[in-house]
């Protein structure tokens, strides 16, 4: 299984996934990184794993979204990418991508989903409102896609609990250290077919 990740900044799903191949964990290449940031660490990670990295973003190249979906699209496939990662990645997938990996981009949430998921629930928002809520657990989810925010098929769901002196920094370092384990293994039981991906609609990627 050929990976392709789409990040914005840190990267350090991409990192663990990246790090569970090399390790043998997760039998997978990945074979590029797409970043919409040009300083987002996700690339200088890619530099170095030796991971083909690319900058697009809308611009000269692409003069707009639709531009730019077309562009990430001849990426994915230049590097003959089965399935993409969103590690981190903190645009809106494009149709044209998601007409053509439908029910094959993977996206990590830091909560259970259904809860706490939404438009702009993401980064610090996440954990914070799980700390106003005074939720006593919280979580990793692992899910496709859709054209919706945070509403694809959950493929995994880990707890993690949340202690009475939380801040939103203590509860969101607990939970990427969870989403750096579930991710890779996640990303193997697909591998193995434990995990099923709905059947390709459209045409091949
Ligand atoms: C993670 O918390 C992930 O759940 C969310 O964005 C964050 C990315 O962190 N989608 P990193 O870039 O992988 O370090």
């Amino acid at each position: 299984m050929n990976i392709a990740f789409l990040a914005s900044h840190g990267g350090s799903n991409m990192q663990a996934v990246i790090d569970a191949c090399k390790a043998g964990r997760l039998d997978a290449r990945p074979v590029v990184v797409i970043c919409n940031n040009a300083g987002a660490p996700a690339l200088d990670r890619a530099a170095r794993a030796g991971i083909p990295g690319y900058h697009l973003c809308v611009g000269r190249r692409c003069p707009d979204e639709a531009a730019l979906d077309r562009e990430i699209l001849a990426t994915l496939r230049r590097h003959a990418a089965d399935l993409i990662v969103l590690a981190g990645y903190m645009k809106k997938i494009g149709p044209t991508v998601l007409a053509a990996y439908r029910g094959r981009i993977v996206n990590i949430h830091p909560a259970l989903l259904p809860r706490f998921g939404g438009r702009g629930m993401y980064g610090r928002h996440v954990h914070a409102a799980v700390l106003a809520a005074g939720e006593r657990e919280t979580g990793v989810t692992v899910h496709l896609i859709d054209e919706n925010y945070d509403t694809g098929p959950i493929l995994a769901q880990v707890t993690v609990p949340v202690r009475p002196d939380d801040t939103v920094d203590s509860l969101a370092a607990r939970v990427l250290e969870r989403e750096h384990v579930i991710l890779s293994e996640t990303l193997q039981r697909i591998v193995q077919g434990d995990i099923k991906l709905p059947a390709a609609s459209g045409p091949a990627p």
